[in-house]
């Protein structure tokens, strides 16, 4: 398949161009550059042996994406692009709603135009809020987000539904990611987040490398085992496995779609900051502090449906995640 990726050079995109790549899918990558850079495409090529088209462009810029696209037949977008710094929405919402709403309004007029109406879409187990039952299915009630950066991924899914809803001649999968986390096994790729990390992972492997002295642990009295918060982590190559999978409900017809991907497993930080330590043999120094406003106690999905119907499960550890997070931070 011709595949149009937005958020190409991002961190669950590259990773996901490399085993479309790997099944022999064509791809097109767009990204606006503003979290990641060009390398990247090089880096893939490293991996990958070929180099992909890509082209700078923001998904809001209706006139350049048509001028890239026209002519082109693609058979399906996936669309990763989006900011997605949750305390950043809080103080930019107008920005986020914008970039994310904005651009994906733009980017599905466009798709239209070039009459690909194949979408994939990088949604979050964010849209579930404080989850009404544990494990989460898709059946799980949608929420209420904590902060602007959910709420546009709530409102794009119902964009999808109402836009599905009035053609069906699109066919639509939304992907809810948990909590990816880990990297390329070769190193060469992974995250690489600007400033300090909000997330569990970046900010674990920069204490590791001395960039931080010690981690913040948000909160230890929480209703879990250990009283720390527990989350579904998935492997990053997992997750993007995950994409060429649902490439089968497109071809299957699949109207619109919901599936989950995570491992159905859930980690406290403690566990995942033991696990680090014993896989890496590093010491992580850590602080317990008040919890983190917005955070929930327990978060990891049934996903039971990605399993039947697309014949998806993670297949990596937490052990994994844990090398692959620390390898790549240490060429970096
Ligand atoms: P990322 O920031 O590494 O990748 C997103 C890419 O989109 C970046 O390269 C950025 O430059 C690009 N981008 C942003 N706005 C753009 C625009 N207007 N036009 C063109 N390009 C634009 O993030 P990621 O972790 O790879 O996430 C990919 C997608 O998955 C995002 O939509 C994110 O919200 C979603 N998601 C991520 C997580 C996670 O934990 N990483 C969890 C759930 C969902
Ligand atoms: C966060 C976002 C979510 C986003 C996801 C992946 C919030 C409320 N949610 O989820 O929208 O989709 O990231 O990008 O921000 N922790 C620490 N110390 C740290 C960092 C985290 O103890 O320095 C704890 C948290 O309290 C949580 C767990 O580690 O219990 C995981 O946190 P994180 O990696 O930020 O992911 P989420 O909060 O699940």
């Amino acid at each position: 398949m011709n595949i149009l990726i937005t958020g190409a050079t991002g961190f669950i995109a590259s990773h996901t161009i490399v085993e479309l790549h790997k099944a022999g899918h064509n791809i097109i990558g767009i990204d606006n550059l503003s979290n990641s850079s060009e390398e990247i495409i090089d880096k893939i090529a490293m991996i990958t042996g070929e180099k992909i088209e890509f082209h700078k462009v923001d998904i809001c810029d209706c006139q350049t994406l048509k001028t890239i696209l026209s002519g082109k037949q693609i058979d399906c977008c996936m669309h990763f692009a989006g900011l997605k710094a949750v305390g950043e929405s809080v103080a930019k919402p107008i920005e986020y709603y914008d970039n994310n709403i904005g651009g994906t309004i733009t980017l599905l007029k466009v798709l239209k135009e070039i009459d690909c109406k194949n979408i994939i879409f990088s949604s979050s187990a964010t849209v579930y809020g404080t989850p009404e039952f544990i494990p989460i299915t898709e059946d799980c009630p949608k929420g209420i987000c904590t902060n602007p950066y959910g709420w546009t991924k709530s409102m794009i899914e119902q964009i999808l539904f109402d836009l599905q809803h009035a053609d069906n001649s699109w066919n639509i999968v939304v992907l809810r990611y948990f909590n990816p986390i880990g990297a390329h096994p070769s190193g060469i790729i992974g995250e690489n987040p600007n400033g300090i990390p909000n997330n569990l992972m970046p900010y674990i492997t920069q204490v590791a490398f001395g960039k931080r002295e010690k981690l913040f642990v948000y909160g230890n009295d929480y209703d879990t085992h250990d009283g720390t918060g527990v989350r579904d982590y998935i492997h990053v190559v997992d997750l993007a496995k995950g994409h060429v999978k649902a490439l089968k409900a497109l071809e299957d017809n699949c109207g619109l779609d919901i599936f989950n991907l995570g491992t159905g497993h859930g980690y406290s930080v403690l566990e995942v900051v033991k696990t680090f330590e014993k896989v890496n043999g590093v010491k992580i120094p850590y602080e317990i502090v008040a919890r983190r406003p917005g955070d929930i106690a327990i978060c990891y999905a049934s996903s039971d449906k990605a399993s039947k119907k697309l014949g998806w499960q993670a297949e990596l550890s937490l052990e994994d995640m844990c090398r692959d997070s620390w390898n790549f931070q240490k060429r970096g």
